[in-house]
């Protein structure tokens, strides 16, 4: 028998301990059950907008709104000429391209398949990555050659008094 149990016979102080132990663990599944119920509502209500739109976002169907970014002047780029520009955001490399007198194409021009930067080859009217040889459609963003698999993200554009302006993303679209 140790000495640290010298005033309490063994035995019932194993039996205090045993009881205190199993009603901790009463209290302790209760409250945990609390506190997952509790917390499942939160999560249920506060994720019910937001869920969806992140199924959406990473589904790719979402279209985002930024506020208009004046690309370039129209006086600034010639037919079949490109120009680069960030957005939405500053690190978020874009490409335009004109096509025509009133004909203006944009994409988000990260590669698809490993974000090489891809350019717009004016003399075969193509969109290129130099990485692995990808080629996209200058009139769609959508891979025609090489290893990438989804087509680049496009970038509505609108010409205003002579400027032209990025207005939003579209992700994904065929
Ligand atoms: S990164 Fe563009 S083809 Fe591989």
């Amino acid at each position: 028998m140790s000495k640290r149990n010298n005033n309490i016979p063994f035995d019932q102080d194993n039996y205090t301990h045993n009881i205190d132990r199993n009603n901790e663990r009463k209290l302790d599944r209760r409250g945990f059950m609390k506190t997952l119920v509790g917390a499942a509502g939160v999560f249920a209500v506060s994720s019910l907008p937001w869920g969806a739109v992140a199924a959406k976002e990473l589904m790719g169907l979402g279209e985002k709104e930024y506020p208009n970014k004046k690309i370039t002047d129209v006086s600034k780029i010639a037919i079949g000429d490109s120009v680069d520009f960030k957005f939405p955001g500053d690190h978020d490399d874009a490409i335009l391209i004109r096509l025509s007198e009133s004909k203006y194409v944009a994409y988000q021009n990260a590669c698809t398949h490993l974000r090489c930067p891809v350019f717009w080859e004016k003399e075969d009217g193509e969109m290129i990555c130099p990485c692995h040889h990808g080629k996209f459609d200058v009139n769609t963003g959508v891979p025609t050659a090489g290893p990438p698999r989804r087509p680049l993200p496009e970038i509505q554009v609108k010409v205003e008094n002579g400027t032209v302006f990025a207005v939003k993303v579209k992700r994904y679209e065929a």
